[in-house]
């Protein structure tokens, strides 16, 4: 691994009551974009070790994810990342029930390199190969540290690449109940923050920025598809902000970048927490989750704990760090595959648009 890729281990051992491998113990690996990582987790629940080696650092540099590059990267950090997760955990192959992998959906040539280690490692040692959905991973990181969530419950998955709302009716059991049409909120998000002149990644860079700016002093539009009334469409609010910036620029007049920040991140939000909680109250659910790098965002957070409140629904999202890109969420969700019987073969391949 070299200067540029930060490794944070996620997981605070103190917490961590003796290293306990359980019956079912499972290495899982995530390298679906921009993050190589691995993690061991125990029957379903315990994360014993989940170390990150984020290349943020990297693709900033060029205002987002340059595939090539981030398939090269994982390909220097997979070993170590894998040697540092067993160690931390306190662990060694021999004591691995079966290995879990992201085979999709991201960029192929990431997920590669995740899938190849996997399959490596399951062929030497002899042991099942579970291949894991991506989205089941962001929406099982919700297990970890809520041991009372237990499906059926509605979730909103929002990420980079993804923002659905899904009915989780069982582990590893799915319906979409609404998805976006074009931009995910986070790739929303990062263009706005292009816009705006905030680099790379710009979600946390307006959660920030937008603190200290008006979320109703400018009227960006909620994107609304017409018989379809839990999809979502970004890319006209996104073309608002771009055309609002500009007509300022063309005046010479100069615009309030914080203001821009805030109204922009209000107007996704209002369609976020408004269409999630609609989907819960029409399926009758009481349980709301959320997953994904955009549930890091404060402002998301607050604004759907008000209005599960208001609706007397318990509300359950991860950490930060179990939000973003991570493998203990894969051990997680595949630990439930694994459970149910699947098992892929050797010939598992990575499946960029892999569907859900
Ligand atoms: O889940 P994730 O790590 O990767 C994907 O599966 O896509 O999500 C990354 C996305 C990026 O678009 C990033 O800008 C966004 O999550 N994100 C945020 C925040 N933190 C990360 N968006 C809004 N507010 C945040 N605090
Ligand atoms: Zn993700």
């Amino acid at each position: 691994m070299n200067d540029n890729i930060s490794v944070i281990n996620a997981v605070d051992s103190n917490k961590i009551k003796g290293k306990d491998k359980g019956n079912v113990c499972i290495l899982a690996v995530e390298s679906s974009c921009d993050e190589t990582s691995a993690a061991v987790v125990s029957d379903g629940k315990n994360v014993l070790s989940n170390v990150i080696a984020s290349q943020i650092a990297i693709h900033k540099e060029y205002g987002g994810v340059v595939p090539e590059i981030a398939s090269r990267k994982h390909i220097e950090c997979i070993n170590p990342v894998i040697r540092q997760a067993l160690d931390e955990a306190e662990v060694t192959l021999d004591d691995i029930t079966a290995v879990c992998v992201t085979y999709g959906p991201g960029l192929v040539g990431s997920l590669l390199v995740g899938t190849c280690a996997a399959k490596a490692i399951a062929y030497v040692k002899n042991i099942p190969l579970v291949g894991v959905h991506h989205i089941g991973g962001h929406i099982s990181a919700n297990y970890i540290e809520h041991p009372d969530l237990k499906p059926p419950y509605m979730c909103l998955v929002v990420s980079g690449g993804h923002t659905n709302i899904v009915e989780v009716k069982d582990y590893g059991v799915y319906n979409i109940i609404g998805r976006t049409r074009d931009d995910a909120a986070g790739e929303a998000f990062d263009k706005v923050a292009r816009t705006i002149g905030l680099g790379y990644p710009g979600g946390p860079k307006i959660d920030k920025l937008a603190k200290e700016g008006n979320k109703d002093a400018i009227a960006f539009p909620r994107g609304h598809i017409e018989g379809a009334p839990y999809d979502f469409s970004f890319s006209g609010i996104k073309s608002a902000v771009l055309n609002y910036v500009n007509s300022c620029n063309m005046k010479n007049e100069p615009y309030d970048r914080a203001d821009v920040a805030a109204s922009f991140q209000e107007a996704v939000i209002d369609v976020l927490v408004g269409r999630t909680i609609m989907a819960a109250k029409e399926y009758g659910y009481t349980k709301v989750a959320m997953s994904g790098g955009v549930a890091c965002n404060s402002a998301l957070r607050e604004a759907m704990k008000r209005s599960c409140e208001n609706e007397g629904f318990n509300l359950y999202y991860p950490s930060p760090v179990l939000c973003t890109d991570n493998a203990a969420m894969i051990g997680v969700a595949g630990y439930h595959e694994y459970m149910r019987g699947v098992r892929h073969g050797l010939d598992l391949n990575a499946v960029a648009n892999l569907s859900f």
